[in-house]
């Protein structure tokens, strides 16, 4: 078979009239080179499966080119796999959803899912358009070889066995998509790519990885300015700047307070101060009700750095919000 390299509308005319014929077609995505076939026919799929020399019980994915096309492949659309198509499609992600009867088990290897990836580059999208059918596609490689991430590498490895390359440049993510499955309990990504875990989580509220690891979206709120004062406060970068930071103040004409461990009252000497312990614990029970006091009694907070050590790190994190970050 001679293997031609086309590019243009030539090559999206040509390539589609071979996929209707029921024939394998290289065509460029965002991600990888894909090799595809109709998503609905049988035999063109087993020709993927000879081509790549791909296992048969290996799925394929299926490529779309409208979001309309996911209602024929799936039997059902989850509240939270429609969340995912509608925050990352297009793009580089594949989501497994329960398939429909439509879909051969050819496409699926037996399985009950199928995985769906609208892909965003351009010349992919008017390919699949143009055939007017899904397409079924694993990457365009050899089966255990190198993903092709050039015309040239499918054309170098898979010469003679596909009819046509459509040439698309060179590919702009150039790793495969992540693959999340919305067919199980927990949304658990099987490969990561370039939608990542903390992407999905954060639309999800949780995500399984592909490691086991359960990765909790960051609380909506957390980006809020939390845990302030009525008052101004600021984080010291020492002692001796706690204190220099105090005394200015007090020349200022404000009212400044103190918030810091018991072990320094010793350099504070008659300056007004909010004693929080000593121990990280003592530290942790003390704090908010410190800055409930520091508000009352002044309107000028200047708090110890309690550094990033064990329980430290959370008191840290809420007076780091509390102080907006603002440090002297
Ligand atoms: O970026 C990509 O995803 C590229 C481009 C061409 O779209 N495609 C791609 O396909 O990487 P492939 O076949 O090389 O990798 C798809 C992976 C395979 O490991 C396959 O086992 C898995 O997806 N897979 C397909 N359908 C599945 C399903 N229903 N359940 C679980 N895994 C599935
Ligand atoms: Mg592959």
């Amino acid at each position: 078979m001679e293997t031609e390299l086309l590019t243009g509308k030539i090559a999206i005319e040509k390539g589609a009239k071979l996929i209707q014929q029921g024939n394998i077609v290289v065509f460029p995505t965002e991600t990888v080179y894909g090799l595809g076939a109709n998503a609905f026919d049988s035999n063109a799929v087993n020709k993927i499966f000879i081509a790549k020399g791909r296992p048969n019980d290996n799925p394929l994915i299926v490529h779309i080119s409208s979001k309309d096309q996911i209602r024929d492949l799936v039997s059902n659309i989850s509240e939270a796999a429609q969340k995912v198509i509608d925050e990352f499609m297009p793009g580089p992600i594949t989501v497994i959803m329960e398939k429909s009867q439509k879909v051969p088990n050819e496409v699926t290897a037996g399985l009950q899912t199928v995985g769906i990836r609208m892909p965003v580059h351009p010349v992919a999208q008017e390919f699949i358009k143009a055939c007017n059918t899904p397409i079924a596609a694993p990457s365009a490689n050899t089966s255990t070889k190198i993903s092709p991430t050039k015309a040239i590498h499918v054309y170098e490895d898979m010469k003679g066995k596909v009819p046509l390359i459509i040439e698309g440049g060179d590919c702009q993510v150039g790793i495969e998509s992540t693959i999340i499955d919305m067919s199980t309990e927990h949304p658990t990504i099987l490969r990561p790519g370039a939608i990542t875990e903390e992407m999905l989580a954060k639309v999800l509220g949780s995500v399984v990885t592909f490691k086991g690891k359960v990765i909790v979206a960051k609380a909506p709120g957390m980006k809020y300015k939390h845990y302030a004062p009525n008052c101004p406060m600021v984080v010291a970068d020492s002692i001796e700047s706690m204190i220099s930071e105090y005394d200015k103040k007090l020349n200022d004409n404000a009212k400044p307070i103190l918030i810091c461990k018991s072990c320094h009252k010793n350099l504070i000497l008659d300056r007004r101060y909010i004693d929080v312990g000593n121990t990280e614990d003592e530290v942790l029970r003390n704090i908010y009700s410190a800055l409930h006091e520091g508000e009352k009694l002044s309107n000028y907070i200047i708090c110890e750095d309690f550094g990033n050590e064990g329980k430290y790190a959370s008191v840290m994190n809420r007076l780091n919000k509390s102080s907006g970050g603002i440090r002297v």
